[in-house]
């Protein structure tokens, strides 16, 4: 599997649609809206910045790609994580914080069947590690990995494989043992982000946003996640204050206006989605010579 290395010359790879899987995954969860495509522009934005950032913010951190990456190729010093979403952040604070062995040894023992699933399912858990292993197997059997309100079991899952088809549980071990090597690199908060943001813009720090977006988009972020609306004008005025911020958006007139009302520059970056299509969305900044 090829790796891409910081010290590359991505701009060539960049008008093309990456191939996801030629990117090393780190994050546990499969996550909708994932930006694991992005990762290669990700590299070529940090390497425009011509010195390691004392501090890197993701406010929106869903499944993590973007700050495990950062963490995992020393990309800043220091990454803060920032997800609102509380079974998310069960995960993330016991990868980061908890007894991420007892969830390791429990997902590679877990007999993933449909009566198994179920159990963990109708669990009242209270514990951060009890909720980030019901998280788990809700991200990996509800279709399309999606968590929010109204998703449910996949029926068919891949090549009819049903529940197990997205069940990989040496590869997620795996991937949390890997975490575990890093984690010191991290600090992350279950907040909001918007918060985040506002205190640490005097801090000298580099911020990427992937907000959650449902107004123009396609990608019905309502549909995707539980924590869905954001006050978008807000957020392109707090990046105003940024120093330096790389912003991704599903394309739409709203945020094309937004963009130009604040002298932001965009770029359309193709993407293949899920169900893989050819798709772009836009990438959002103060300056996009480097892109
Ligand atoms: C588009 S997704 C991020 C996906 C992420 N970039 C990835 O690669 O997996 C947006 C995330 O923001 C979270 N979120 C929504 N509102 C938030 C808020 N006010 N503060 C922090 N996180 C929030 C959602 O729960 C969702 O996980």
């Amino acid at each position: 599997m090829r790796q891409y290395n910081l010290f590359e010359d991505h701009s060539s790879q960049m008008q093309q649609i990456i191939n996801v899987a030629s990117i090393q995954q780190l994050s546990p969860f499969r996550y909708p809206g994932g930006k694991t495509w992005l990762i290669p522009t990700i590299y070529t934005w940090m390497q425009s910045l011509h010195c390691t950032p004392e501090l890197f913010i993701e406010p929106f951190a869903g499944g993590g790609i973007v700050s495990l990456t950062a963490a995992n190729e020393n990309l800043a010093r220091h990454i803060i994580m920032v997800e609102i979403d509380d079974e998310i952040a069960s995960v993330w604070k016991t990868i980061l914080y908890g007894d991420a062995d007892w969830l390791i040894n429990i997902i590679r023992s877990f007999d993933m069947t449909i009566e198994n699933v179920n159990a963990v399912l109708a669990g009242d858990y209270s514990t951060d590690e009890e909720k980030a292993l019901k998280t788990i197997i809700k991200n990996r059997t509800f279709h399309g990995g999606i968590l929010a309100k109204g998703s449910g079991l996949t029926k068919y899952g891949e090549n009819g494989k049903g529940i197990t088809s997205r069940w990989y549980p040496d590869t997620l071990a795996k991937r949390i043992n890997h975490i575990k090597q890093f984690k010191n690199k991290i600090t992350f908060m279950q907040t909001d982000g918007m918060n985040v943001i506002r205190d640490n813009l005097n801090r000298n720090a580099v911020f990427f946003l992937d907000p959650p977006y449902t107004a123009g988009g396609k990608r019905a972020g309502n549909r995707l996640y539980n924590h869905h609306t954001l006050d978008h004008e807000r957020l392109f005025s707090l990046c105003g204050r940024m120093d330096n911020f790389l912003m991704t958006y599903d394309i739409s007139d709203e945020i094309e206006i937004l963009a130009k009302r604040h002298n932001f520059e965009t770029k359309e970056i193709p993407m293949k989605n899920t169900h893989n299509a050819e798709m772009k969305e836009y990438i959002i900044s103060k300056n996009l010579e480097w892109a």
